[in-house]
């Protein structure tokens, strides 16, 4: 059996053969078939890119019809679950293979040594309005980054590489903490290295008046699991806006601001925030069948439910919804979970979620965990981009030494006018 896929152009009767390789066709290849020979050729259209592969990554694997999530082939539920430490997780997705226990020494300290930032970047922070968002604040600050480490445009030596990479990774929950603090008007808490990377961040964002915090080991490994699960999955809406950002050969930390800019939108990363506002809106379960209708008449969407990928159960949901209940034997049960947990059982026997394939993704239940830990809801997204630096940082390493990458860049429709006249002013209608 050929792989090749022969199509007919009904407009001249002309057959062409193309090949086919990874179940995909390459989109260049329809370029040869026109009526006329000065014709441009065929192109593909596809807005939101719905069918259309821009990569070959070996990074992160997803089945969306069967809830499979993979880094690097390893299920997700496995890491969940057995890697205790981020770090590692970290290194999984960078470097391609799980440490042993010398190279996870290593990168720890590594990291380690790059979690405090500059006095001006802290200044700059302190800059922004006493109730700034925390993800504005956020994004910026990180595109501030580049400014202090203007080496980082040389990305193609890869010491040079590795150690933005390591900067990143290292600062972002310093700078993450830093925003949380700056809305409370409370004084920023310094990085403590002897602490674990979300035992560090937890200890930055709610240390008081100097005294030692030491974070519930319950709420430290419930933050590590959920850092986990956000570390990357593949070539979503801010994955692509870094590689595409990143492939003009910018510095990582601009790409990385973009992609935490495409982080924050409510379809995005924003809908674990939207959830919890949706879920403050609903306020009782009498409430719910509702609320329910009014999103099947097309006013308003369910957060947290639905995905570009899986028409399936979002595997992280699943070890996130476990997740939740150890994090209430420590903190109490989120009121707001006994809502969740009917619009979940409602919407799944509806047929209007069930017909479109509509079940919980990996937003639905976090929300309730970070605010049970006392995260502010506002905050949320900056809890997502924390681990998701380090998928982005794959993602755009993968990208930039790929051979068969150039820089993005889509091809268009044009509908609009064809060439007129320009008209002076007084002669305009
Ligand atoms: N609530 C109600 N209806 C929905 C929802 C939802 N959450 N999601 C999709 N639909 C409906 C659409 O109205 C559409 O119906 P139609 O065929 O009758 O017009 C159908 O399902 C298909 O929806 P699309 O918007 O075409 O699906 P798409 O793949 O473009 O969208 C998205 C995926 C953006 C995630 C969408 O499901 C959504 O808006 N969900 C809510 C926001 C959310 O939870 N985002 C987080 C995603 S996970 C992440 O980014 C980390």
């Amino acid at each position: 059996m050929p792989d090749t896929l022969t199509i007919t152009d009904n407009r001249t009767d002309k057959k062409y053969e193309i090949p086919i390789e990874h179940d995909t066709i390459r989109a260049l290849d329809l370029r040869q078939i026109k009526v006329k020979d000065d014709d441009f050729g065929l192109m593909a259209y596809d807005p939101a890119f719905m069918n259309t592969a821009s990569v070959k990554s070996r990074i992160t694997y997803i089945d969306g019809d069967r809830g499979i999530l993979r880094y690097r082939g390893y299920p997700i539920e496995q890491l969940a679950e057995h890697s205790t430490s981020f770090m590692e997780v970290a290194y999984l997705l960078l470097k391609g293979e799980l440490p042993t226990h010398a190279q996870r020494e290593e990168w720890r300290n590594t990291i380690r040594h790059h979690t405090f930032v500059h006095e001006n970047v802290k200044k700059l922070m302190e800059g922004f309005r006493y109730d700034a968002h925390p993800m504005g604040m956020f994004i910026s600050t990180i595109a501030a980054l580049s400014t202090f480490y203007p080496e980082a445009k040389n990305i193609f030596d890869a010491g040079v590489r590795q150690r933005q990479i390591n900067r990143l990774i290292a600062k972002v929950p310093t700078i993450a903490a830093f925003s949380y603090r700056h809305s409370k008007g409370m004084p920023y808490v310094y990085p403590d290295n002897a602490l674990t990377y979300a035992g560090n961040f937890l200890n930055m964002m709610f240390q008081m008046g100097g005294a030692k915090y030491d974070p519930h080991p319950a709420l430290e490994h419930a933050l590590t699991v959920l850092f986990i699960l956000h570390a990357d999955h593949e070539q979503n809406c801010s994955a692509n806006a870094m590689r595409g950002v990143g492939s003009s050969y910018v510095d990582p930390y601009s790409a990385c601001a973009a992609a935490a800019a495409a982080l924050w939108g409510p379809l995005h990363g924003g809908a674990n925030e939207a959830v919890l506002r949706m879920l403050d809106e609903i306020d009782d379960k009498k409430n719910i069948p509702g609320f329910i209708k009014e999103v099947k008449d097309g006013k308003g969407r369910l957060m947290g439910f639905g995905h570009r990928v899986y028409k399936n159960y979002d595997p992280r949901a699943k070890v996130i919804k476990k997740l939740a209940y150890e994090v209430f034997e420590v903190t109490g049960k989120n009121p707001k979970l006994d809502i969740a947990l009917e619009l979940e059982r409602i919407a799944l026997e509806d047929e209007y979620f069930v017909k479109r394939k509509l079940y919980p993704n990996v937003d639905f239940y976090s929300g309730l965990i970070y605010q049970a830990m006392g995260f502010p809801m506002d905050f949320f997204p900056v809890l997502f981009a924390i681990p998701r630096t380090v998928g982005w940082l794959a993602q755009w390493e993968e990208h930039i030494l790929d051979s068969e990458q150039k820089i993005a860049r889509p091809r268009q429709i044009y509908l609009g006018h064809q060439e007129r006249q320009w008209v002076p002013i007084d002669k305009r209608k």
